[in-house]
């Protein structure tokens, strides 16, 4: 998956431009921006900085991290303000960070990640919160298999896409669309006010952290 993002890199944001996405995305893009109003944010699996450049509208700092290079090179070509740091970091290594934040956000990440990987993940995700921290997901819902059909399944369950980039080449892409139970249940021993929305295009998955363990 980090090769196909790589590749996508420079075109990565036309599925910003999807008509039908475009009322979804103004909704989300002032909610995730109030939300971290004044705090100290981590994104992960930023990409190209879609959602960075709302967070940092009101955000106190945002360290955007990402998995490879290219894409935090395409996020730092936006004009954001010098508020907004990024560094190199895998999403199930998070425990590398030193720092401790009170905001946590990841957009169209969840789906890709396996899922007998997430509570991995949401372990070292939990690590470097601060009690009462706010965390928000932004991610597909299933009407995004209308442009790109689910083509396999794996004995975890975990479904995939064929994905054709502008340089011919095909990746099977692994694509999940986690439900409002599994997400519940995935955060139920850490999380206060969770809250499930499902929108058209997208969903949104919000809470805020008990005490860290
Ligand atoms: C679907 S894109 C989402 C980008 C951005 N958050 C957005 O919503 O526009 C998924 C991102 O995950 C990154 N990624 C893939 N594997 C990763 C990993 N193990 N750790 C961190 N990032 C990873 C890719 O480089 C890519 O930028």
């Amino acid at each position: 998956m980090k090769t196909y993002y790589q590749e996508r890199a420079p075109v990565y944001d036309r599925v910003y431009h999807y008509p039908e996405r475009q009322n979804d995305l103004r909704f989300l893009e002032d909610f995730v921006a109030r939300q971290f109003a004044g705090l100290n944010v981590l994104e992960i699996a930023a990409g190209t900085g879609y959602w960075t450049q709302f967070i940092a509208r009101k955000a106190h700092t945002v360290l955007a991290t990402d998995a490879t290079r290219e894409v935090l090179n395409q996020l730092e070509a936006r004009e954001l303000p010098a508020s907004v740091a990024t560094e190199v970091i895998d999403a199930f290594a998070l425990n590398n960070l030193s720092q401790t934040f009170a905001g946590a956000f990841a957009g169209l990440w969840l789906s890709h990640v396996p899922k007998q990987s997430l509570r991995q993940f949401f372990s070292g995700l939990h690590n470097r919160l601060l009690p009462g921290a706010r965390v928000t997901f932004i991610d597909n819902t299933a009407v995004q298999c209308q442009r790109l059909p689910i083509t396999d399944e794996d004995k975890f369950g975990n479904t995939y896409q064929d994905r054709l980039l502008d340089n011919g080449i095909t990746y099977k892409v692994l694509k999940n669309f986690p439900t409002r139970e599994e997400l519940l249940e995935l955060v139920d021993t850490i999380a206060i006010e969770p809250q499930h929305t499902e929108l058209d295009n997208f969903w949104l998955f919000t809470y805020r952290t008990t005490i860290v363990k």
